[in-house]
């Protein structure tokens, strides 16, 4: 490739590298170097395997600008005239503010992996930044910086983001919001000049957190439209944002937030930012859900049906008896639940020394000698007699003030100001509580190994399958030695994750935070799955779900069927909308199952065995979600990879404006292949699900259409009463073509 006569000569010696060019699974990311910096050219559709000659493709120069074009960069900088948000914020002691990036080199990957490093460095400013690229595959676009001081003296690093264009032709943004118990709800907004920033301060992830920040074409949906989306796998401060340039230009990133003064790098010491993950989908949001799952499903211990161990079937106490530990009604739920068909008999909070409310016991990481007097194993051994794995809550990363712990150590709760690492009493001031509760200070080696022994210790002496790791409150003034260190907190409980995996390498973890408040690809990158939300309110998880979903495939998203009255909302709904809500997730229970009726008992456990026989199909398929046109009604479903069967539900969350609701699309299926669906659960004539005098006759009867049909005219839907659902299965009766309709092959590449 030729390089072109420049205004002014690049720093970087000739010859400039080559443009970087990665293609992957229909999406690619072109890096042009002839600036002497990595140009931002295309992230998207794939352009095919020929370029044009780039040096004939530069932008033009406006009046009122900079005599040369503007560059977007890997990093955007004001050294190359980028006015929009700045990818590198940093200083020494005021100076070296403005960085002179220009690359230095670029290796490239050979054979099928699909990546680059790129290094860049301002030999002024005495700073390199190294870069981390590649499409997996399925098409998900990982980046990651890593910023190094080469100079003597400090660098302060005030922010590093990862960024990446959109296609001018994004015109909407899509980001996900939410509260306790209504986590992961969308908002929608024009895209207008100037930046959309989301910001999340609380020290974890987030109940509000933007799982997902989006960019798309005009009205982008479930199957249609454009979609740029990226997600940041980090536990912490962080921010996502949308920067539509005056210029034209449109970027999407992230960032972690940092404190005043919380990196500062000593010579020849680094900082590393958190993964961005991208996505690009010309098929709506469910090519994106493709790309992701793929993603997860790649990971040589991602849990599910493919890497061997189906996901068991749950039952959690928690709802069921709350701090009311009694080793009868303990017994009892054990064996109504095994009973059940439930396969796993988690033990939530209240185990610990001094915990009978949540005001106390935190930290106090040793069985109530009170409570258990023979400790747990009495319940462990009659949990897996009962042919059940035995599961158990920790919160590790937190602290009461009424603890042995914290009386001991008051110095490792975390606080603003400088507190003693000895045993010298309480100094400085404390941060507010929340739920009761202080954040233990991980940073302190000594707090972190004491965490890291008793867990180990637990694991060691108890035979236990699965953690449910909690995470309660957000971390507020979080200081270690009285600097800000959220940055490190994140990291040290990482690793704290990371080496009792290792130590205890056939133990599950959930990531729960108060509910859905810390779902990440950082958490979930060493847990097996996380708790969606502390609602069970069926109608409240099919918004959870389904946009929590868009990210996080269900085999992660912890799904329980709750009582018939739901303790957070105080809504009452069926068994079968609480069972195929469910369904759609890591299914279990949180309901006190010893006092079912007859018909309860029965019902539960038929749809416990349905669950079973659809888990494998349910945990490995293509989530594909209908376009609706009735916002009462939703249509989503998984259709196996080779497009063989699916499972669809229909779910209505309100009542429809329409006496009746038409033809819905069942998408997604091989357009070319005949299909029989038929409605499994409830059955058609279940009074407590349907309004209508008269049923669709294929309700009853079954349907052949081929897969084009069922996504291009639907099928006459019944009239479900509101929140209640319907499960439909479709079956491939005659062979297809080879790929599903409307959608890429998720493990093409
Ligand atoms: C949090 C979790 C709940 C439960 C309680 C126990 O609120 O989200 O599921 O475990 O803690 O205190």
């Amino acid at each position: 490739m030729n390089n072109p006569d420049l205004t002014r000569a690049p720093e970087t010696p000739l010859p400039l590298p080559d443009p970087l060019y990665l293609r992957r699974s229909g999406t690619s990311l072109l890096i042009d170097f002839r600036t002497g910096e990595p140009a931002l050219l295309h992230f998207g559709a794939d352009l095919g395997p020929a370029l044009p000659d780039l040096s004939l493709l530069g932008d033009p120069v406006p009046h009122s600008a900079l005599d040369i074009p503007v560059t977007l960069g890997l990093i955007p900088q004001a050294s190359s005239g980028w006015r929009g948000r700045p990818g590198l914020r940093g200083h020494r002691n005021g100076l070296a503010f403005s960085a002179r990036l220009r690359v230095s080199a670029v290796e490239r990957s050979s054979g099928t992996d699909c990546s680059a490093v790129i290094t860049q460095a301002d030999p002024t400013a005495g700073v390199t930044v190294r870069t981390e690229v590649r499409i997996n595959d399925g098409g998900l676009l990982q980046l990651r910086h890593r910023l190094d001081n080469n100079g003597t003296d400090p660098y302060g690093v005030e922010e590093l983001a990862a960024v990446l264009p959109v296609g001018r032709a994004a015109t909407e943004i899509l980001d996900l919001t939410g509260r306790w118990c209504r986590e992961s709800h969308p908002q929608r907004m024009p895209l207008g000049q100037g930046t959309w920033v989301r910001s999340g301060r609380h020290g974890r992830t987030g109940h509000d957190a933007s799982l997902l920040l989006a960019a798309g074409t005009p009205g982008f949906g479930n199957r249609h439209g454009q979609v740029w989306a990226v997600h940041l796998g980090w536990s912490g401060n962080h921010e996502s944002f949308v920067d539509a340039a005056p210029d034209g230009r449109t970027v999407i990133g992230a960032s972690e937030l940092l404190g005043s003064g919380e990196i500062t790098l000593a010579a020849n010491t680094g900082y590393e930012t958190p993964w961005l993950f991208a996505a690009y989908s010309a098929e709506g949001l469910d090519g994106i859900s493709d790309a992701f799952y793929a993603w997860f499903r790649q990971r040589p211990h991602h849990p599910g049906a493919e890497s061997g161990k189906a996901r068991p079937v749950v039952l959690n106490v928690w709802e069921a008896v709350y701090f009311d530990h009694r080793m009868p009604v303990l017994l009892e739920l054990a064996e109504s639940a095994a009973r059940l068909g439930v396969e796993r008999y988690v033990l939530d909070d209240g185990w610990f020394r001094g915990r009978r409310h949540d005001g106390a016991g935190l930290g106090d990481w040793y069985v109530d000698e009170d409570l258990w007097p023979e400790g747990l194993s009495p319940l462990i051994d009659a949990v897996t007699g009962h042919g059940m794995e035995f599961g158990l809550w920790v919160e590790p990363e937190m602290v009461n003030e009424d603890s042995d712990l914290a009386r001991a150590h008051p110095g490792w709760i975390a606080g603003p100001a400088p507190r003693p690492s000895s045993d010298g009493g309480p100094a400085g001031r404390l941060p507010e509580r929340w739920r009761h509760q202080q954040v233990l200070d991980l940073v302190n080696p000594e707090a972190w190994q004491y965490i890291f022994d008793r867990l180990d210790a637990l694991l060691r002496e108890n035979n236990i399958a699965y953690l449910k790791w909690d995470q309660n409150r957000d971390l507020g003034e979080m200081g270690h030695a009285g600097r800000p260190s959220v940055h490190d907190q994140t990291r040290a409980v990482y690793r704290l994750l990371d080496e009792l995996r290792k130590a205890h390498p056939g133990v599950e973890i959930e990531s729960c935070s108060s509910g859905g408040a810390r779902v990440d690809l950082g958490i979930l990158e060493r847990t097996d799955r996380i708790w969606g939300s502390d609602c069970n309110d069926a109608l409240e998880r099919q918004t959870i779900q389904r946009w929590t979903g868009i990210v996080v495939p269900p085999e992660l998203v912890g799904s329980h069927i709750g009582p018939t009255r739901s303790h957070t909302t105080a809504r009452t709904h069926d068994l079968s909308f609480r069972a195929i809500t469910a369904m759609f997730g890591h299914f279990g229970l949180e309901w006190d199952v010893r006092h079912l009726d007859d018909s309860e008992r029965t019902e539960l456990a038929a749809a416990i065995a349905l669950f079973k026989e659809y888990r494998s199909l349910l945990h490995t398929g293509r989530m594909v979600r209908a376009d609706e046109s009735d916002p009462a009604l939703r249509l989503h479903g998984v259709v196996s990879h080779d497009g063989g069967e699916a499972l669809f539900a229909l779910v209505s969350v309100a009542t429809s404006f329409a006496e009746v609701p038409g033809r819905i699309a069942v998408p997604g299926l091989l357009p070319d292949a005949v299909y029989r669906v038929e409605a499994v659960y409830p059955a058609p004539d279940d009074r407590r699900a349907f309004l209508q005098a008269v049923p669709p006759a294929w309700l009853a009867a079954g349907v052949e259409a081929t897969g084009r049909f069922l996504a291009g005219s639907g099928l006459p839907m019944p009239v479900l009463n509101p929140e209640h659902g319907l499960l439909l299965t479709a079956r491939r009766v005659t062979a297809a073509g080879p790929t599903p309709a409307g959608g890429r092959a998720v493990r093409s590449s």
